[in-house]
């Protein structure tokens, strides 16, 4: 057995070599240049002896390898150094690909960017069929490419068109899926994991080849796919914001996937990503995500069952995410009619979330019960409260749910606007409740933020945060004020986007002048899909002195509602917007000045924020903003943006 620092080599009786990985001091595998340096050594010792076969396996619990080492990426100073890395790991790899033995990487867990670059260079794949198994290339998600073979192996292992997908946006795949894309030769439970590496590995049977319509793509067709990609890459995302996608499929198209082939002055060379300022802000937005899973790790809270009152839109899509989390949860509201909705919307849910895998779905479904009497709430571990928002109502809930909790129940509000001091007045320990506050809708939004009300118990606090990363949400802790943190931003946004329309511009104008600057979708769109009626509702209360603008109000008034009542600003039909937003409406310039307007409130609220306190600092302001009102994540965050000078303040 050969042990260097995070490789141990073990050669066993049958002639197999089992390489495992292992960094010391780590939770999970990264690949830093050490790393490849052992992996190199461990090549180069075995090339004199070679054995019947090489399988490679992670000794952790937690996963494959997580990628390369995002802090060595983000410390990369020139383009020369970013050059040297890919040229490394590009060599190691390439040794691996050429070693005279069959080599195997056995997936368990996460297997991602350097990591499936790694396992791909490998002659089989065996995946590990456990929910954690998922495989991804997510460089481009930090505005980089993966730059050690990925982009010339992985088209040539499952077709471009799928590889072209998994690499332009990050996406990863479950081990099934791997398995049904061929990116992995065997899908299997844990049980038989390491015989099948062994019996695969030596099995002399081919590495999978492509079909010959397949590899088509691949050659005379490439110019043509590489076409058809960039038209819908350029309907997508902007090469001025995210450059690194253009880049990935530029230097498959042209460059054989291998990024030492780009001239340095090319915009897809390693040199011209490490030197726009979107990829800076992306590894921020990475290190901000992480911060926030950091936040969460501070207690051990392992809650079992959630009880969840109201099964509204908030309420019913909670407790959906909560069963989907493999939790078990009651889910009550004044009627069984009443609930039935949400569990027809969960099992729609279950269905995409679980791929159609009936087992899951009815496991989820379940874990999911209808509870019109209340009787969860004697039993579970977390209560969430999310009826309509009425300070009396929730105050005479609340004065109930504390009598029948258990004493150690957390007991949490939805509230978008009630203050959690006011809900706490009726509570006997106003201490036990903190805000969860979720945003619409609850599937998608990564964000929810944790509330402290005056009296909250900080040891209840921690808790929830850790709750929230239960469900693989990002928790923010906020203070008790009127909006938080998202919705405090987000008002003024809107209002002095409406105000805009109000002065004569069209909707559809503004709505593209903000796309264009990057956000997901405009604010004129963004208020009709709150509800105008929300919308108006905040901006009295978040806007500031100004009145929110008459157009606004006659809308409410006369039931212009937005998305739920079809016609808002826009016309909506059957749930979608009748038209369509044109990101190059009116000149660059004009779009560009009347973003900066529009912005502006934004980042001045997102200032008073921090002045506050009702964040602990800019950083995680930032990170509020991206995660939880979707703020274009190349800008790094509002004041990050404003930092960099994106937006002065007239
Ligand atoms: P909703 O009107 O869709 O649902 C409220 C549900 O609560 C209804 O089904 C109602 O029957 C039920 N309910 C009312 N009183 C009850 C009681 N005493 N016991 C049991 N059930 C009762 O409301 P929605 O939109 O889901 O909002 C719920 C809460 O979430 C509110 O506090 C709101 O401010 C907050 N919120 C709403 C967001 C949104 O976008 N809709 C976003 C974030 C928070």
């Amino acid at each position: 057995m050969t042990v260097a620092n995070s490789l141990r080599l073990e050669r066993q009786a049958d002639g197999l070599a089992w390489l495992w990985i292992d960094q010391p001091d780590r939770i999970t595998n990264t690949l830093s240049p050490g790393l490849l340096a052992e992996l190199e050594g461990v090549l180069q010792a075995l090339a004199p002896m070679p054995p019947r076969g090489l399988v490679i396996a992670s000794a952790k619990a937690a996963g494959f390898i997580a990628g390369a080492d995002i802090r060595v990426l983000a410390g990369l100073e020139s383009g020369a150094a970013a050059r040297d890395l890919a040229a490394r790991g590009w060599a190691v790899f390439q040794r691996l690909a050429a070693a005279p033995y069959p080599t195997l990487a056995l997936i368990r867990g996460h297997c991602l960017g350097g990591g499936l670059e790694l396992a791909l260079a490998c002659r089989y794949r065996i995946v590990v069929d456990e929910p954690g198994t998922r495989l991804a290339l997510p460089e481009v998600l930090l505005g980089i490419i993966p730059g050690w073979g990925g982009m010339a192996r992985l088209p040539a292992l499952i077709g471009s068109a799928q590889a072209l997908n998994l690499m332009l946006t990050g996406k990863g795949v479950d081990a099934r899926r791997a398995k049904g894309l061929g990116l992995a030769d065997a899908c299997v439970p844990p049980r038989v994991m390491e015989n099948a590496a062994r019996i695969l590995v030596v099995s002399g049977q081919p590495a999978r080849r492509l079909p010959w319509f397949q590899r088509l793509a691949n050659g005379p067709l490439k110019a043509l796919v590489a076409r058809q990609a960039g038209r819908q890459l350029a309907a997508r995302v902007r090469r001025e914001h995210y450059p690194a996608p253009y880049a990935i499929l530029a230097t498959w198209a042209r460059f054989g996937g291998d990024p030492r082939a780009v001239p340095p002055a090319s915009p897809a060379s390693l040199e011209s990503l490490l030197a726009h300022p979107a990829t800076a802000s992306l590894m921020r937005v990475f290190f901000l995500q992480e911060r926030l899973k950091g936040l969460a790790k501070a207690v051990d809270f392992a809650p079992a069952y959630v009880h969840v009152v109201g099964a509204g839109v908030m309420g019913g899509d909670i407790a959906a995410l909560c069963a989907g989390a493999g939790l078990r949860v009651t889910l009550q509201d004044q009627s069984i009619e009443r609930i039935a909705p949400a569990i027809a919307r969960a099992a729609r849910g279950f269905q995409r979330k679980f791929r159609g895998d009936g087992r899951q779905i009815r496991l989820a479904l379940d874990r999911l019960i209808p509870d019109p009497a209340g009787l969860g709430a004697g039993r579970a571990d977390v209560i969430i409260e999310a009826i309509v928002e009425d300070l009396a109502a929730k105050q005479a809930l609340f004065a109930e749910l504390e009598r029948r909790a258990r004493p150690q129940a957390l007991l949490a509000t939805n509230t978008s606007s009630l203050g959690l001091g006011q809900i706490a007045a009726a509570l006997a320990d106003p201490a036990r409740l903190v805000g969860l506050h979720f945003f619409n809708p609850v599937a998608l939004m990564p964000l929810v933020e944790v509330v402290r009300g005056p009296a909250t118990d900080p040891a209840l606090l921690a808790c929830s945060l850790a709750f929230v990363r239960r469900l693989d949400k990002l928790p923010l802790a906020v203070a008790d004020s009127p909006g938080f943190l998202v919705n405090a931003v987000l008002a003024p946004y809107l209002l002095e986007a409406l105000r805009c329309v109000e002065e004569g511009l069209a909707p559809e104008a503004v709505d593209a002048a903000l796309v264009a600057f990057g956000m997901p979708v405009g604010p004129v769109e963004l208020a009709d899909t709150i509800g105008l009626d929300v919308a108006l509702a905040a901006g009295r209360v978040l806007g500031g002195a100004a009145e929110p603008p008459r157009l606004l109000q006659e809308r409410v008034a006369a039931g212009l509602l937005g998305k739920k009542s079809g016609q808002g600003f826009y016309r909506w039909e059957g749930g979608r917007r009748v038209g369509q937003v044109h990101p190059e409406m009116g000149s660059a310039a004009a779009r560009a000045d009347l973003a900066r307007r529009i912005i502006n409130p934004l980042i001045t609220a997102t200032e008073r924020c921090v002045a506050q306190g009702v964040v602990a600092d800019g950083d995680l302001a930032d990170a509020g903003v991206i995660f939880g009102a979707g703020f274009a994540p190349f800008t790094g965050g509002p004041l990050h943006f404003k930092a960099r000078g994106g937006v002065s303040t007239p």
